[in-house]
């Protein structure tokens, strides 16, 4: 089991921290399918772009179970010191510091993947936020700025010994982008390097890959991004599996379509009704993409202009699927309605030792019930 400061965490299997995506609707619902931490989308340092709505909804833990985390982008010691301190504040319980990200207009301010470039300054941040943060402080980075400086080893020693609790590496450089193949040489050669726990992150997208990523590279933990849209159920699959070296058993399709329902009333909670409208749309793709024989009504869906007309259209839709005993694709397996025991909700009992999402679920019925 990882342990990360006083928390040991259930899984060892994370969700990684995606802007857009990670927000709290989707970090309940991956930890409800058994991710073991899940991190919030990066937070700027520069507390005085904190009024916005988009910056104020992304320091919201209400409801979040432990432990929280909140990621940080930024280049300045003292203004991440300080941003730590006031999210501590307001509830956070991990500190993840930003120095993956390779987006131009974060790197441009020699923040996220930028800040490989200058060793001296990652450690004076490393230090600053750890001796300002009263919980564990932990990093997310590459394996370098560019291949020919690969320097993540040396960034994880430094990691380290500045007191980091915790370690991600996205087996890419910065140059790399999202180009390519991750490469986990280089997480392998971290892995002998440091004793912190380490996760492996990058292209894992099915059990199997996770278990010869863990086995390959030594890691402690694996990370998983864009697996996890439209497919938050992938962290019980690859928990499964890599306790019981097969595929879970099918997660029923009334519970993948009890889950989608609830994620989306849970958006239009967490956002009101134009943003949860338009963050739903980027769901809804990712969802009706992932469902076989599902009714082509994405264009429908991404038109629909009220929070009732999209909710009762995807229903319908599901419905539909639920009653043609379609058929969806997880890696546990192909999900039908066709058995009696996976269609009466009870099904998921029998797995005891995985999670289902069913705290998400209930909780959205009882709030959609309350609305009611
Ligand atoms: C839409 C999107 C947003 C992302 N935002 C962040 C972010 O805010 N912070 C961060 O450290 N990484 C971010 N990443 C990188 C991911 O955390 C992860 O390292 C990357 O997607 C590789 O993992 P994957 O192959 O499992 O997706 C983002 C990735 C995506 C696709």
């Amino acid at each position: 089991m990882i342990r990360i400061g006083p928390y040991t965490l259930e899984s060892n299997v994370v969700l990684a921290p995606m802007a857009g995506v990670t927000d709290r609707p989707f970090r309940v619902l991956a930890k409800s399918f058994g991710a073991g931490l899940a991190a919030s989308e990066m937070i700027t340092s520069d507390v005085r772009l904190w009024t916005t709505k988009k910056t104020r909804s992304r320091m919201n833990h209400e409801g979040e179970p432990e432990p929280r985390v909140v990621q940080l982008a930024g280049a300045d010691p003292e203004a991440l010191a300080e941003a730590a301190r006031r999210n501590i504040d307001l509830g956070a319980q991990i500190i993840d510091i930003n120095m993956g990200c390779p987006a131009k207009k974060v790197c441009n301010r020699l923040c996220g993947s930028a800040l490989l470039t200058d060793e001296a300054l990652v450690g004076r941040i490393l230090e600053r936020v750890v001796s300002a943060s009263s919980v564990p402080v932990t990093l997310k980075t590459r394996t370098g700025f560019s291949r020919d400086a690969r320097n993540g080893a040396r960034i994880a020693q430094l990691a380290e010994s500045c007191g980091i609790a915790a370690l991600a590496v996205h087996g890419r450089t910065r140059e790399d982008f999202y180009d390519g193949d991750a490469e986990y040489e280089t997480i392998r050669e971290i892995r002998s390097r440091v004793r912190i726990p380490l996760f492996a992150n990058g292209d894992i997208d099915s059990p199997q890959k996770a278990r010869s990523v863990l086995d390959f590279t030594g890691a402690s933990g694996v990370m998983l991004g864009r697996i996890a849209h439209g497919s938050p159920w992938v962290f019980r699959d690859v928990n499964y599996f890599l306790s019981h070296a097969k595929n879970a058993p099918a997660l029923p399709l009334r519970k993948i379509c009890d889950t989608i329902l609830a994620h989306l009333e849970s958006l239009y909670e967490f956002y009101g009704e134009e943003t949860g409208i338009r963050v739903a749309r980027k769901h809804l793709g990712w969802y009706f993409g992932k469902l076989q024989d599902a009714p082509d009504v994405r264009r429908e869906l991404m038109a629909a202009e009220s929070s009732s007309t999209q909710f009762e259209l995807t229903k319908e839709s599901l419905e539909r699927l639920v009653d043609a005993e379609a058929t969806v694709a997880t890696w546990g397996g192909i999900a039908t309605c066709a058995e009696d025991s996976t269609c009466s909700g009870s099904g998921t009992e029998r797995w005891g030792d995985v999670h289902d999402g069913e705290n998400f679920t209930d909780q959205e019925r009882l709030r959609s019930q309350r609305r009611a």
